[in-house]
């Protein structure tokens, strides 16, 4: 079959273009190119100083060969959103923050072409990022198992620069050469916004089977009905455990906390001292104490108290204390020692962590559990000061700013 002089011009034309990146026609995956009318411009919330988003205009970057334009559908925000709002902990301001989103790719480099776990990826595909990887060749894209997230640069965490889509809270991310990243185009929004709270769990219970002591019909106390603990009561029921008690002071929590699949309660306020709250805890599990414990708070004393809630030789994972929180009291004889206990501490996640959540959302919502409550306010991003406010507030559970 001949074509004309004419329609080989126009296909050249378009080739080169795509090529280029530039084109406006839908490639093949892995191919490169542009998916939709992009805008010149575009947004960023950018935290100028304490308590305080201003909404940036910036033209959009060029997407080199390797790189990938995502439009951002929402992304959640985070404790550590929260301190660097208030304090600035970390010292980056000006900064684009927001690394729980996700959105979809319109525009990749002809390089791209699949994810960090082997999926293709193509124009229109829903991704979500994990860690960027500098020059440390102790990580390969191929070796999900290697380290957790400390010391890896992740976006919405990085200082401003000339590119400034470096961060979630924006109308689009540019996603660099080297960076981690998934297509998670079979999740939903809200499901895709919790992965990267969730994968912190999935951690945390990783390292809690790591003990041999977490089973299948294990007795299980979670200490602390935040987001942390409310997803680690989900993952838990998820996998077949049945018999878990929630502990916090918070009722309406404690309520949440059932739906997720707690079979008990303990609201601790309603106790008097550590001996009576250990006794709820003890009689809401049937009379025994717990196989296995999960401290989710950053509280110095809740460090303390989970100890008694342990049966001998039983387990215990720390998760609580994201940032330091102070020294906590123990007594080494009763507490450790005599008692023979095992305790795992779990900080952040490695990438296979984040395989493991996808599976572990689509398994949550097959068996019922309201996941997508756990966003309980959106925002729109022009209103992100009011959504970091309401996050402050502790009046609602997982905070997302959701892009119109
Ligand atoms: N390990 C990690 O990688 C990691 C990641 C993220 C967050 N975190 C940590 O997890 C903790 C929980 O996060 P969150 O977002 O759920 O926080 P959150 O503040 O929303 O929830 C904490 C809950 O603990 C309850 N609580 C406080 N004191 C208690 C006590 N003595 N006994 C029982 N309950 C008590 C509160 O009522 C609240 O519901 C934070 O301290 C955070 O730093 C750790
Ligand atoms: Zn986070």
């Amino acid at each position: 079959m001949e074509a004309s002089t004419a329609n080989i011009e126009e296909i050249v034309k378009q080739v080169l273009a795509n090529m280029a990146g530039g084109g406006t026609a839908v490639s093949p995956a892995g191919s490169g190119g542009q998916s939709s009318e992009i805008p010149k411009t575009a947004r960023v919330a950018m935290l100028t100083g304490l308590e305080h988003y201003e909404i940036k205009e910036f033209p959009l970057p060029e997407v080199g060969d390797d790189d990938i334009l995502v439009k951002v559908e929402g992304c959640g925000i985070c404790g550590t959103d929260a301190h660097e709002f208030k304090r600035d902990p970390f010292g980056l301001i000006p900064v684009v923050l927001g690394h729980e989103g996700t959105g979809e790719i319109v525009k990749m480099g002809r390089n791209v072409k699949k994810d960090s776990a082997g999926r293709d990826l193509k124009l229109g595909d829903k991704v979500v990022t994990c860690m960027i990887f500098k020059d440390d060749p102790e990580i390969t894209m191929f070796d999900l198992n290697k380290q957790n997230v400390g010391g890896a640069d992740v976006y919405g965490l990085l200082p401003d620069d000339d590119v400034h889509f470096n961060g979630w809270f924006a109308d689009y991310i540019l996603i660099r050469g080297g960076s981690t990243v998934f297509n998670v185009s079979d999740l939903d929004l809200y499901s895709r916004i919790l992965i990267e709270p969730c994968a912190v769990l999935i951690h945390a219970v990783e390292r809690a089977k790591s003990t041999g002591i977490l089973r299948f019909n294990s007795r299980v106390a979670v200490q602390g009905c935040g987001p942390i603990g409310l997803i680690c009561i989900a993952i838990l029921r998820t996998m077949g455990i049945n018999n878990i008690v929630a502990v916090d002071g918070e009722q309406k929590r404690l309520d949440f906390a059932r739906e997720l699949g707690a079979s008990q309660a303990v609201n601790f306020k309603e106790y008097k001292g550590i001996e009576a709250l250990t006794e709820a805890v003890k009689e809401s599990l049937g009379g025994h104490l717990a196989d296995f414990a999960f401290q989710c708070t950053g509280s110095p004393a809740a460090h303390s108290n989970i100890y008694k809630f342990v049966r001998n030789g039983g387990g215990l994972c720390e998760l609580g204390f994201f940032i330091n929180g102070g020294d906590a009291a123990i007594n080494p004889h009763f507490d450790i020692c005599s008692k023979e206990i095992t305790v795992v501490g779990s900080w952040v996640y490695t990438l296979r962590d984040y395989a493991t959540t996808f599976d572990f959302l689509k398994s949550a919502k097959k068996i019922g559990l309201p996941i997508d409550k756990l966003i309980t306010d959106t925002f729109p991003l022009d209103q992100i000061n009011e959504g970091h406010r309401t996050n402050l507030a502790m009046t609602g559970l997982k905070i997302a700013i959701i892009n119109e």
